[in-house]
């Protein structure tokens, strides 16, 4: 079975039940201050569970491309990846438990439109309550899995683990259905319900597994169970009951509508049709296995074959090399794979080979894969490296010539040269017999890893940042600066990129020169001017079609499904029954959210100008 097929199969089977197949939304997301990447399919969709209409409606479905910076480390074994893609099916106050579990039961189980799984090797889990939210033991969800085990003719065994430490003293018991407590079955983008900020959605969850049947490594425990690491069962599936959010005080209440928060992986989903429990035999991977030869060891096969598919769909999602933010995460998986490549002679891949018969595999599906953009970025990226890493290199061999290499040494070496350090630590023994200590390197990387844990796993400053009201006063004050460059510097300015936090907005345009200071005067300006007139700001929804015939603005870097949010800034009399659109100041794609008269932006500055790269200008500008 290959990916396209499965992943074809599961958006049809949805869309036959009602769904709307919406299109992948960016990795990196460019409104979303609180995340470097979409680690999930359901991140760019939060409004919808706390109550805003979807465009769509009530059922949506797709497959999001994600990215997840906080798994490179483990990279390596049969079946993790940064990259991947979940497939979706969203209920925004539609249809729950009783729909939801039957469905993707189907489509794991079902030979011809579904997966085709045999579900004597499907195991699920469900949430054995929590005394300290005083949400209780997901009973129903029991109850539909035994039905649906039972009309297979499994007699579905319900065993009660609680912890996942008892999960490694107690094991199977010959159950089918096992419950976890709130650390395995509850999600929430910030996981626990004690780590998650005030206004969080989140909810107890059911897991799907699949049984490799693989024999289990006592390295992970006395006894095996569904949420073991040791790879005989993998994750396939999570259906999130979303009907929570935490409240100022940290208790919990129910949300105005129950939800629906299915997420899948399709590769795993793949890896599980095949019955093989290594990713990295799926046709997708292929262009690249095929190309590494087997004197390398499969965890370095491995390593490039995930980064250099992850770095092609970060590119093309308009991520450049960089040492700061997502630009920093990509410079990492791109070193670390050509290190993998450099380190040992008789690989030379031609990388132009490679990205070719990767995006050949998902052209159709993701036309922003652009073969050329990509390989001339990988390439530059390249040749700027591995000068750097030569010099690492050469660091290592007069560690060597001295006799000595502390676990200190190697995280350096890693850190300032990327030198990998697994490799560092098997030469230094190979070559010159020098035993690393390895507990005071790990030590030197643990505090390493917090710290780009904080920074790409995504941080929550106290609240949904993105709904705060500063962060909404910002987001109508960018579409005001827009109108204001292109009004100004002329209507060909276009948005290349925007930024906002709490602080500070940031967009990116394009214009080939430093504005002059009337200019950046004359900006603001027209943008004070604007909110003095407190114009009202109206959201519509329509057909993409018409909004592009409106000539509504496009945020950059994203693709739109056939229905749309639109914002319109003005008339003084427009309303969201007349808007008037051709009297309008300002209209954008957009999904929010605004203040509802300008006048509540406040006074508005351009703080900075500055050039980005050729073509494109930054500003960064604050309101008071
Ligand atoms: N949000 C859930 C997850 O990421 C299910 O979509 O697992």
């Amino acid at each position: 079975m290959e990916v396209g097929e499965i992943r074809r199969r599961y958006l049809e089977f949805f869309r036959e039940r009602g769904h709307v197949v919406i299109p992948s939304a960016s990795l990196v997301p460019e409104n979303d201050p609180t995340t470097l990447f979409t680690g999930s399919g359901m991140q760019p969709l939060v409004p919808y569970f706390l109550g805003q209409p979807h465009p769509e409606g009530k059922r949506i479905t797709n497959s999001q491309k994600c990215f997840r910076a906080e798994d490179m480390d483990d990279v390596g074994d049969n079946r993790h990846t940064t990259f991947f893609e979940m497939l979706g099916n969203w209920s925004f106050g539609d249809y729950f438990k009783s729909e939801q579990l039957p469905w993707i039961f189907e489509f794991l189980t079902d030979k011809e439109d579904g997966a085709g799984l045999d579900p004597a090797n499907i195991y699920v889990t469900v949430f054995s309550g929590d005394d300290e939210t005083g949400i209780s033991r997901d009973k129903e969800s029991v109850e539909i899995w035994r039905k649906l085990f039972s009309n297979k003719g499994i007699d579905a065994k319900y065993v009660e683990l609680g912890s996942i430490e008892a999960g490694s003293e107690r094991g199977m018991q010959g159950g089918r259905i096992f419950a976890y407590n709130v650390k395995k079955n509850w999600w929430s983008r910030s996981g626990v319900p004690a780590k998650m900020p005030a206004g969080e959605p989140g909810g107890p969850d059911s897991e799907m597994f699949y049984d490799f049947g693989t024999p289990h490594d006592p390295k992970y425990g006395k006894e095996c169970h569904p949420n073991c690491d040791c790879g005989r069962f993998v994750e396939i599936g999570n259906s999130v009951f979303m009907e929570y959010k935490k409240k100022e005080d940290g208790s919990f209440e129910k949300l105005a509508q129950r939800n629906v928060d299915f997420g899948g992986g399709l590769e795993r989903i793949t890896a599980a049709a095949n019955n093989d429990p290594d990713m990295f035999h799926i046709d997708v991977f292929k262009p690249i296995m095929e190309r590494l030869p087997e004197s390398l060891p499969i965890r370095n096969r491995r390593i490039i074959a995930d980064h250099i598919r992850a770095a092609i769909f970060l590119i093309a999602d308009g991520a450049r090399p960089s040492n700061k933010g997502a630009g920093y995460v990509l410079r990492r998986l791109m070193r670390r794979a050509m290190i993998y490549e450099y380190m040992t002679e008789d690989v030379k891949l031609d990388i132009g080979l490679v990205i070719g018969g990767l995006i050949a595999k998902y052209k159709n599906v993701y036309p922003e894969l652009d073969v050329e953009t990509i390989t001339s970025v990988y390439n530059e990226e390249n040749a700027k490296f591995l000068a750097t890493f030569k010099n690492g290199l050469k660091e290592f061999d007069k560690l060597v010539k001295k006799g000595k290499i502390s676990g200190g040494d190697v995280f350096r070496l890693f850190s300032t040269y990327g030198l990998p350090y697994e490799s560092a630590i098997e030469f230094a023994k190979e070559r010159a017999n020098i035993v690393v200590d390895e507990d005071e390197f790990r030590r030197e990387m643990e505090k390493h890893r917090e710290l780009s844990r904080t920074a790409s796993a995504g941080v929550f400053k106290g609240g949904l940042a993105d709904h705060s009201e500063r962060t909404t006063r910002l987001h109508t004050a960018h579409h005001l600066l827009l109108r204001a460059l292109q009004i100004v510097l002329g209507s060909q300015v276009k948005q290349r990129g925007s930024n906002i936090t709490s602080e500070r907005l940031r967009m990116d345009f394009s214009w080939d020169t430093k504005l002059t200071d009337e200019q950046k005067k004359e900006v603001e300006r027209i943008v004070n001017e604007k909110i003095a007139e407190d114009l009202p700001v109206i959201h519509s929804e329509m057909d993409r079609g018409q909004a592009e015939k409106l000539g509504a603005e496009h945020e950059f870097g994203q693709k739109y499904p056939d229905r749309v949010s639109v914002y319109s800034v003005g008339p003084k009399s427009a309303t969201p029954e007349n808007p008037q659109f051709e009297k309008a100041f300002s209209i954008e794609f957009c999904g929010g959210p605004h203040v509802s008269h300008t006048g509540e932006v406040g006074h508005f500055q351009v703080m900075k100008e500055e050039a980005v790269s050729a073509g494109i200008r930054r500003i960064r500008a604050n309101v008071a």
